[in-house]
Order: structure tokens, then C-alpha cells, then sequence
């Protein structure tokens, strides 16, 4: 069941060492790529179907493809390594292990963008995995594999970690960019037309780490490699993170269309001793809960996701046993989100702070019914009236928790 695209070095000791990553294949796909024009490999990366890691699973070549042609200004590549969402912890695989494989796949998507300069943003707790990828940033450019001129091709390239200051919001792509800019890290209003990102004004392509990170198999392989893995509308692998009560919670990659459930067994080795499983948060915390009978039936690509109300989201599950209360579940998910909220739009930042009142006075015994009905109300305030999809994100969690273990809620009020 398991499979390496991007994780074939990540069991190899000393796997973010340059010279161990080169003896097993980091950087083999330069030569091809700069064998090809930069529109042929943003052409290759779209025939793959490679969709974002990041949570929201948009098509990255056509994403490529909405960088301003033959313009005079710089252009950017800027690698989300925010990860700060609970449940979600796969791009630090990559920092950890294969640092090189991110390097490699930032030259090949910047060489498709026509980007010269990349910025990883990474999040600020990640302190440990920031200097192993400076490290792997220091030795490229000592070997001359980044610099002046790539691996002796007439193409510079320059990449600049930025640790970022521990906000969840600053994973959102333009808050990032507001954070890179020196700037609070406040989501920007959206255009109505899809454009590039913009950086200090210039066109720019956010990414996250591991979405590039899977680019360099691509150039080196060809888009078929690519598409040979998974179903044919969700084609390829992905890190796929499982944590809670199984026995070998951990990451580990997959081709899209498994069933979770043989995935929950198989890979993670089943529920540890004694526990049940009640439900799943597929996707990291953002992503609407899964029932235990609702878990026999996914499948984990992005459409059979969508077909069950949920979201294949970043590909972390989050697995619940049957000791645990979902009135505590949701509670501690509001805290985090009322805590992350930026702030800026009246629905979220009131909302969330409502929701988690009103959980704690449940969870105190002092909840009615009718507390239950006004999280439901709150929740529908705060559907597609924000910024950023945080606060819709947050409705769909808070809902379907309540409404599919509205059992325990009811419970809770006595
Ligand atoms: C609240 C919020 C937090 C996010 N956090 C992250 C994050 O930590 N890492 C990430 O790659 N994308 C995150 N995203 C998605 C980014 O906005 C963006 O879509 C993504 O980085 C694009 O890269 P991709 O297309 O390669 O996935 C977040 C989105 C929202 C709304
Ligand atoms: S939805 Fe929430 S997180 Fe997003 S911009 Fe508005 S207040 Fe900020």
C-alpha cells in the first residue's frame, strides 16, 4: 500500500546530507529540466494533474499558468511551510528528511515561473526543522547548486528561509505574503478573476513544501510516472498523516483511492488496545467529521471525499476513540480557532469567541437547548460573509460535529 515518490529518501540515514542525497538521486532531474523550455514543464506538471498539498487541492500547473507572461517585473516563488494547522505534520517530514528534494523542486518550479528568487515560509515553533533546512540551503550553494548559476547553467537562484511568528492565519497564502512583506499577517480581499499572488507588487505563485517537493519526480519521470498512481481525477501520492489512539500513528505516503479504514488498519495498525473507533478528522482540524460508518465507506481522494460531505484537506486524519467526549472535541477545536482568528471580520472573530463561550457554559452544565440551536445560527453567520475561508472552514467543523453526535451535546445540558 505504501509507495515513494516523494518519501524514497526519507528512511535512508543521513538522508538530508548533500552527498547522501545525491548518491540516491537528488538533483538527477536539472539536467533534464533545463533541457526543456520552462513552459514545457509547467505543461508537463498540468498533464500530471499534481493538485496542492496545502489543503485546498487546486491544479498547480494552470495555477503556474496565471503568472503574467513577458513581464518586466521579478517574479516569485514562495513555499508555504506554515503547517500550523492541528492534525497536520508532513511537510516537516520533508524539512527533516529530504530537505534537497525541496531545494530541487524549487529550482524546477521556479525555472517553469521564471523566478529567480524563492522565499520558504516556515512556522516559527518549527525551529529545529528551520535550521536543518538552512543547512541543506548552505551546502547547495557551497556546492553551486543554487547561486549564480545552477549546476553551471546560465540560472540563478536564490532561496531565503523566513521563520515565521507562530500565527495559524500566516498559512493562508495572502496573509503569508502580508507576513513576508514585514506586515501583520492579514488575509487579503480576494480579486474577482483568478490572477497570480502579488509580492511587494510583483506577480508570485504560493506553494506548499510539499507540492514542490513532488515536482522534481515529475520533470525527471514524466507526467505518465505521476499519473500511473491514484484514480484518474485524483492522479498521484500524498504524505498522508495519522494521528491519535492507532499503534503506528506517523506519515506516510499513498496513492490517492485507498479506503481509509484499511489504511487506519493496515498502515496505522488499528485502534490501540481496548479503544473504538467513534470518528475521524480527515483532513487536519479544518476538515467536517467523519462517523465510524462513515469511515467503512471513504475513500481518500478528493472527489469520493467531497461525495461524503468532507474534504481530503491536507491528508491528515485525526482518529477519535470512543472514551473521548465530542463536546470536549469541539471545545478544544474552538479554543484553537478563537485564539487564530485575525480578527478582521466581524463574523469570525465574534463567532468563534460565541462557539467557545457557549462550549464551556455546555460543558460546565449550565447549557440549554436552545445554546445548541444559537451555535448553529452562529455557524450559518459565519458561511461566506469573511475575508479568508477560516471562518467557513470552522462552521463546517463546529456543525458537523454538533449535528452528528448531537447525542452528546444533549447529554452534556441534561
Ligand atoms: C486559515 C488557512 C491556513 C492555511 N495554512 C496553510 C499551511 O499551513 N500550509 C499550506 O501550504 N497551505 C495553507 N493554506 C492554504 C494556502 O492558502 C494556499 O492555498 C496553499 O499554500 C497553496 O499551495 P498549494 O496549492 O500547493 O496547496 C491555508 C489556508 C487557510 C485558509
Ligand atoms: S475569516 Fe477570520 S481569519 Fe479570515 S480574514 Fe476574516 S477574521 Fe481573519
Amino acid at each position: 500500500m505504501l509507495v515513494k515518490v516523494v518519501s524514497k529518501n526519507f528512511d535512508i540515514p543521513n538522508s538530508h546530507k548533500l552527498e547522501v542525497a545525491k548518491a540516491n538521486g537528488r538533483y538527477t532531474s536539472i539536467e533534464k529540466l533545463f533541457s526543456m523550455k520552462p513552459d514545457d514543464v509547467t505543461e508537463e506538471v498540468t498533464k500530471s494533474g499534481l493538485r496542492g498539498k496545502g489543503g485546498g487541492g487546486a491544479a498547480c500547473g494552470p495555477k503556474w499558468k496565471l503568472m503574467p507572461k513577458d513581464d518586466p517585473r521579478p517574479a516569485y516563488l514562495i513555499v508555504n511551510g506554515d503547517e500550523s494547522e492541528p492534525g497536520t505534520f508532513k511537510d516537516r517530514q520533508i524539512f527533516q528528511y529530504d530537505p534537497h528534494l525541496l531545494i530541487e523542486g524549487i529550482i524546477c518550479s521556479s525555472y517553469a515561473i521564471n523566478a529567480h528568487d524563492a522565499y520558504i515560509y516556515v512556522r516559527g515553533e518549527y525551529k529545529w526543522f528551520i535550521d536543518r533546512l538552512n543547512e541543506a540551503i548552505d551546502e547547495a550553494y557551497e556546492a553551486g547548486i543554487i547561486g549564480p548559476k545552477v549546476m553551471g547553467h546560465d540560472y540563478r537562484m536564490d532561496i531565503t528561509v523566513h521563520r515565521g511568528g507562530g500565527a495559524y492565519i500566516c498559512g493562508e497564502k495572502s496573509a503569508l505574503i502580508e507576513s513576508l512583506e514585514g506586515k501583520r499577517g492579514h488575509p487579503r480581499l480576494k480579486p474577482h478573476q483568478k490572477e497570480s499572488e502579488w509580492f511587494f507588487g510583483n506577480p508570485a505563485t504560493v506553494n506548499n513544501v510539499e507540492t514542490i517537493a513532488t515536482v522534481p519526480f515529475i520533470v525527471e519521470n514524466g507526467y505518465e510516472a505521476y499519473t500511473a498512481y491514484g484514480t484518474e481525477k485524483s492522479p498521484g501520492t500524498m504524505l498522508f498523516a495519522m494521528s491519535g489512539p492507532v499503534k503506528n500513528p506517523g506519515v506516510y505516503e499513498l496513492a490517492f483511492g485507498n479506503k481509509m479504514i484499511d489504511v487506519i488498519n493496515q498502515i496505522g495498525g488499528g485502534m490501540q488496545d481496548g479503544k473504538k473507533l467513534k470518528a475521524v478528522i480527515p483532513g487536519g482540524s479544518s476538515c467536517p467529521i467523519l462517523t465510524a460508518q462513515e469511515v467503512e465507506k471513504a475513500v481518500l481522494d478528493y472527489e469520493s471525499m467531497w461525495d461524503i460531505g468532507s474534504t481530503l484537506g491536507t491528508g491528515g486524519m485525526m482518529i477519535i476513540d470512543d472514551s473521548m467526549n465530542m463536546v470536549d472535541v469541539a471545545k478544544n477545536l474552538i479554543e484553537f480557532y478563537h485564539h487564530e482568528s485575525c480578527g478582521q471580520c466581524t463574523p469570525c472573530r465574534e463567532g468563534c469567541g460565541w462557539i467557545d463561550k457557549i462550549l464551556a457554559k455546555v460543558l460546565a452544565g449550565e447549557g440549554t437547548k436552545k445554546d445548541l440551536d444559537t451555535i448553529l445560527e452562529v455557524c450559518d453567520t459565519m458561511n461566506g460573509k469573511t475575508i479568508c475561508v477560516f471562518a467557513p472552514a470552522v462552521k463546517d467543523i463546529i456543525k458537523s460535529i454538533l449535528i452528528k453526535f448531537e447525542d452528546e451535546f444533549i447529554k452534556e445540558i441534561k
